[in-house]
């Protein structure tokens, strides 16, 4: 099962919003050849907007939250809770965007914290990893984000990390919002590290996605290579026409 996510970030009116869930449905039988095809479409709105999303999504599509807390309640003013994602029908949750590393000082142990959260709620957890550009040109893009995936899942159970219950996605972060997409083939060798770092560590394989400038026309350069098991699609997701485009490709 390949796994095609639309994360909208910070982004669309409630208005806009219920007009990207209009389109979605007016294209409904695409969507449902896509699902038949074995592509599971996903999606990612800001968390004001879940509830709507659970009531006008088609039937197949996973709506999950763009992140949850480390804790299962409390005094977090302005955060929520995995239990509060899966209470209104969400099934998934993202952890540890790089906008998240980025501008809330996630780190690795943090994410390890919310995937456990995701999982005793039952959601099913993306992972985002990925390396910064002066990572990538000085040969450590690798290494560096085989270590975000060793640090966030160790002592994380092989009932937990498999295909069924949690996916990865690599986004290298100087390809997020840039227009600047990865190689393809970069994309498909982190991928295949990826994969060996999991099962290094025991585990079996997740879908690996490819995130950072996907778009309608590079979608199908990355959809070649079975080991990229997807795509989690920022700007261009916005676009409901577009997204259909670039899950197509995955079939
Ligand atoms: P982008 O974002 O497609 O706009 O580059 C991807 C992401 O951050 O998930």
């Amino acid at each position: 099962m390949k796994i095609v996510a639309a994360n909208w970030k910070m982004n669309l009116s409630a208005a806009e919003a219920q007009s990207w869930l209009d389109q979605v449905k007016s294209s409904s039988a695409d969507w449902q050849a896509v699902l038949a095809a074995g592509v599971k479409p996903a999606v990612y709105p800001p968390s004001v907007y879940l509830s709507p999303c659970a009531a006008g999504l088609p039937e197949g599509f996973l709506l999950g939250s763009q992140n949850c807390h480390h804790e299962a309640k409390g005094a977090y003013t302005g955060e929520i809770s995995a239990g509060m994602v899966a209470s209104i029908g969400g099934a998934s949750t993202l952890i540890g965007h790089s906008e998240r590393r980025q501008y809330q000082g996630e780190d690795d142990a943090i994410c390890h914290k919310k995937l456990l959260q995701a999982f005793a709620a039952g959601l099913y957890p993306i992972l985002c990893v990925g390396e910064k550009l002066e990572d990538r040109q000085s040969g450590k893009a690798e290494a560096i984000v085989c270590a975000q995936v060793k640090n966030a899942l160790e002592g994380l159970s092989s009932d937990q990390v498999k295909a069924e219950k949690m996916a990865i996605a690599y986004e290298p972060v100087w390809a997020i919002g840039t227009g600047q997409e990865a190689k393809p083939e970069d994309a498909q060798a982190m991928s295949k590290a990826i994969l060996s770092q999991l099962s290094n560590m025991g585990f079996a394989a997740t879908p690996v996605l490819y995130g950072g400038s996907v778009n309608g026309k590079n979608a199908g350069g990355f959809a070649q290579f079975p080991e990229v098991g997807g795509a989690l699609v920022g700007g261009a997701s916005l676009k409901p026409e577009e997204f259909l485009v670039i899950a197509k490709a995955f079939v």
